[in-house]
């Protein structure tokens, strides 16, 4: 089912939670709403499930206007982040209550959804408990079951993942994303962890003070993120920043920031006139040489090992960059170091607005 949002938006009192929001999602799609406490996530999914009434636009399944329906006319399914099991009644009896409220589904065809939906995510062997009796993974299969029973067209995730422990949130993740694929159902899925939506989503939709920033796919809002904002919440450790004058030489144009002169790409060049720039550098597109080779030289503030990789911060100036480094690195804090900038990977944004400059 497609889901179309337009112009949404919803104030509390004086607090406008989603502002002016235009959304798309193709039938099948799974959409990641991605941003920090507070932009507008979990008042975007209420209003698409029909928990919240929108204070004005419009919010299409297929179609059809759905913003009068009530909830369990939509043919939602949801997964809220405490779950919401009923503690006396047990996982067959959780799972099945949606259909309860349906006069229509009789007991012999219940109890066949009810073990459907519990084969899909692998519960079968555990109908008859309680959910006391299950671990926080348990129970949050659970819940999914519950959202999948009334065979939904389009199922809403709220933080599901943020009760588990990291490993555990590590295999859910690729659990959901299977299950999505399998079914194929349009799904949205909110988080605050960039991690997650970038792992999981066919598209990301980041949002900040409740307005939409970018809307794209993972690789696009790694590669090509449009403003500063989204460049430094997606990537981690976080892209580097600092300020950069536009010049040209020869006939190109250059960028210089600390003591970094670099000429610009073409796919780099500023759409307008341009002559300040926030230059960004992801921490995997510089790396650690001799002092002698580098674009610009720092000394080791701090190594952190991290197995596959090291990250080092290095002290360049007043800035202080972090630099992924390969595990074979061998130097240490005070070392005097060299750093190489991959400069085709360089991104540069408007000082004032933020906005991508290319
Ligand atoms: N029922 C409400 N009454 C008043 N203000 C609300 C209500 N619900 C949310 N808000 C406000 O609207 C804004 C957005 O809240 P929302 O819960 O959608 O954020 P969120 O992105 O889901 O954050 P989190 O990651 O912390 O869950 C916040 O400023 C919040 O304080
Ligand atoms: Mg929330």
């Amino acid at each position: 089912m497609r889901v179309v949002l337009e112009q949404l938006t919803k104030k509390f009192g004086d607090v406008a939670a989603v502002r002016e929001l235009d959304l798309e999602m193709r039938s099948g799609e799974f959409v990641a709403l991605l941003g920090p406490s507070g932009c507008g996530k979990t008042t975007t999914l209420l209003m698409v499930a029909g928990i919240y009434r929108p204070t004005s636009g419009a919010i299409l399944f297929g179609d059809r206007r759905v913003d009068h329906l009530h909830p369990k006319d939509r043919g939602i399914g949801m997964v809220f982040q405490s779950y919401a099991l009923y503690p006396h009644m047990t996982v067959a009896e959780n799972i099945g209550f949606p259909l309860e409220l349906r006069r229509a589904i009789g007991k012999p065809e219940r109890d066949q959804r009810v073990r459907e939906a519990a084969g899909r995510v692998e519960i079968d062997d555990l109908l008859d408990r309680r959910p006391s009796q299950l671990s926080g993974g348990q129970q949050q299969r659970v819940a999914l079951a519950r959202a999948l029973v009334k065979r939904p067209d389009i199922l809403l995730l709220d933080e599901p993942l943020s009760n588990l422990d990291a490993r555990l949130r590590h295999d859910m993740r690729g659990e959901i994303k299977r299950l999505q694929k399998e079914i194929g159902i349009t799904s949205i899925f909110v988080t605050h962890d960039q991690l997650e939506a970038l792992t999981m989503a066919d598209r990301v939709a980041v949002m900040r003070n409740g307005r939409l920033q970018a809307y794209a796919t993972p690789d696009e809002l790694y590669a090509r993120p449009r403003n500063r904002f989204v460049a430094e919440f997606i990537g981690t450790p976080p892209m580097n920043f600092f300020p950069a004058e536009l010049g040209s030489r020869n006939g190109s144009v250059v960028a210089r920031a600390e003591g970094i002169e670099v000429e610009l790409t073409r796919a780099q060049l500023p759409r307008g006139e341009a002559r300040q720039a926030t230059m960004g550098v992801r921490p995997e597109h510089l790396s650690i040489v001799s002092p002698a080779d580098g674009n610009v030289t720092g000394e080791v503030y701090v190594v952190e090992p991290m197995g596959r990789e090291q990250i080092v911060d290095v002290q360049v100036g007043e800035r202080r960059l972090r630099v992924i480094a390969p595990p074979g690195f061998t130097g240490r804090i005070g070392d005097r170091v060299g750093l190489r900038v991959a400069a085709e990977r360089l991104h540069f944004f408007d000082p004032t607005s933020g906005e991508r400059l290319s």
